[in-house]
């Protein structure tokens, strides 16, 4: 068993550069859930696809042959594609992009570890990969079911975990597998492991936060950890209106969770006992409904009047935010600060992914409307990382324990004489 080669990983799990491939069959779990056009039945962001090509490269140029597997979207489990009824759910339609990306035929099977699969898997060649269809037509797969993890280990030699948006959720592909076959880290795994956890771990100080989106209940969990890492926290986006509420403030109709008021309190009181600068936006711009097309106006975030509704961070404070961000070693994104969307409320979020493209600056971005946001103002290769994950970013950041990396084994140890152990 070679030693593995990428020692930069900050964390101490098996990696798919401690296996010996060669003439070898890997079971590949991805993330493909890609947002598609349903009606046009085509994807509209395959990003998630492109980010598995370094880990399916690598597997094919060292002698495997790859078996790689996925959900997409949330079919009701067991609902099989028939006829045309849950087509939408298929993944022949990724099975065709990663092609193309790949430059290579990826042979398509019709179930998920069925009659068709296993004749697939037996025929695979070195070299050569296939694609099972959506795990989530299995009941088995959700339910964590030990039957349907070992039908799929019994495809296989190894199993290769590199869908990290996916490695919140102990489901039988992510985590069940592990206990059937030896297991490990793909480098989509490792690369976000290794930068969203040395953010959290071993930042270039200081360390500044940001966090924006909807939904305060969503990243309460994440406040509370990240409050214990970071020098700064900047606040933004519609959950921003629940803690100037907390603060006393006058938000008119913006965004509130008032059954997370005391939450907010008590997130206000920790920044304050740890000494944590705790930024919210001084002003805003406002309007009377969501939707675009009125004339945004700009007003005080704590004296909003009645009937109209916070929906982008205003100048002041997108100012303020930015000299935040300047004097940041790191940054850690997470949630759009307004309706980004419209480019009347576009501003506030552009001028933080602008900001946090500073070269000095190590930048991490959640995935979800941040990625998105980075995406939409054509500044994804000017920051640090990008991570795939949604929840599965936010339950990082929260701190919370990954069951589809709990379950994959150390990586091997060198005795004194060098020979590797597993
Ligand atoms: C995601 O899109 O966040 C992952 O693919 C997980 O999907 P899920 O939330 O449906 O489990």
């Amino acid at each position: 068993m070679p030693v593995h080669k990428n020692r930069e990983t900050s964390f101490d799990k098996m990696s798919v550069s401690d296996l010996e491939l060669r003439g070898k069959k890997v079971l590949l779990r991805c993330d493909f859930n890609v947002p598609l056009d349903r009606a046009a039945g085509t994807i509209t962001d395959a990003g998630r696809i492109a980010a598995a090509l370094p880990t399916i490269r690598y597997l094919l140029s060292n002698g495997a042959a790859v078996i790689a597997c996925s959900h997409l979207g949330r079919p009701s489990p067991g609902e099989k594609p028939d006829g045309n009824r849950n087509r939408e759910f298929s993944l022949e339609v990724v099975g065709k992009s990663l092609s193309e990306l790949l430059g290579l035929p990826v042979k398509m099977s019709r179930d998920v570890a069925g009659e068709d699969s296993r004749r697939l898997a037996k025929a695979l060649r070195p070299g050569e990969i296939m694609l099972l269809e959506n795990l989530r037509f299995e009941p088995g797969e959700e339910a964590n079911d030990p039957e349907f993890a070992r039908a799929l280990a019994s495809l296989a030699d190894f199993f290769v975990e590199d869908a990290f948006g996916c490695v919140h959720r102990a489901h039988a592909s992510i985590e069940g597998i592990s206990r059937f076959l030896l297991s490990a880290a793909g480098l989509l795994l490792e690369k976000e492991l290794k930068y969203i956890g040395g953010a959290l771990t071993e930042p270039k100080p200081p360390l500044v936060a940001i966090l924006g989106g909807s939904k305060v209940s969503d990243k309460i969990g994440v406040i509370d950890n990240l409050l214990e890492k970071a020098n700064a926290l900047i606040i933004g986006g519609g959950m921003a209106y629940t803690f100037i509420k907390a603060r006393g403030g006058k938000i008119g109709a913006s965004l509130c969770e008032d059954d997370k008021l005391d939450a907010a309190r008590d997130m206000l009181v920790k920044a304050q006992r740890l000494g944590v600068k705790l930024w919210l936006p001084v002003d805003s711009l406002a309007a009377a409904r969501p939707d675009g097309g009125l004339e945004p106006v700009v007003v005080n975030s704590y004296d909003i009047p009645d009937g109209m509704m916070g929906l982008d961070i205003g100048p002041r404070a997108a100012n303020e935010f930015v000299s935040v961000i300047k004097d940041a070693g790191t940054v850690v994104w997470n949630g759009p600060m307004g309706v980004f969307e419209l480019p009347e409320y576009s501003n506030g979020t552009r001028m933080i992914a602008g900001a946090i493209t500073d070269p000095y600056i190590v930048s991490i971005v959640g995935g979800g409307d941040s990625a998105a946001a980075i995406r939409q103002f054509g500044l994804e290769r000017r920051v640090t990382h990008v991570s795939t994950g949604g929840g599965a970013t936010l339950e990082f950041l929260e701190g919370r324990k990954l069951p589809g990396v709990a379950c994959l084994p150390d990586r091997p140890r060198r005795d004194i004489q060098g020979a590797v152990s597993l």
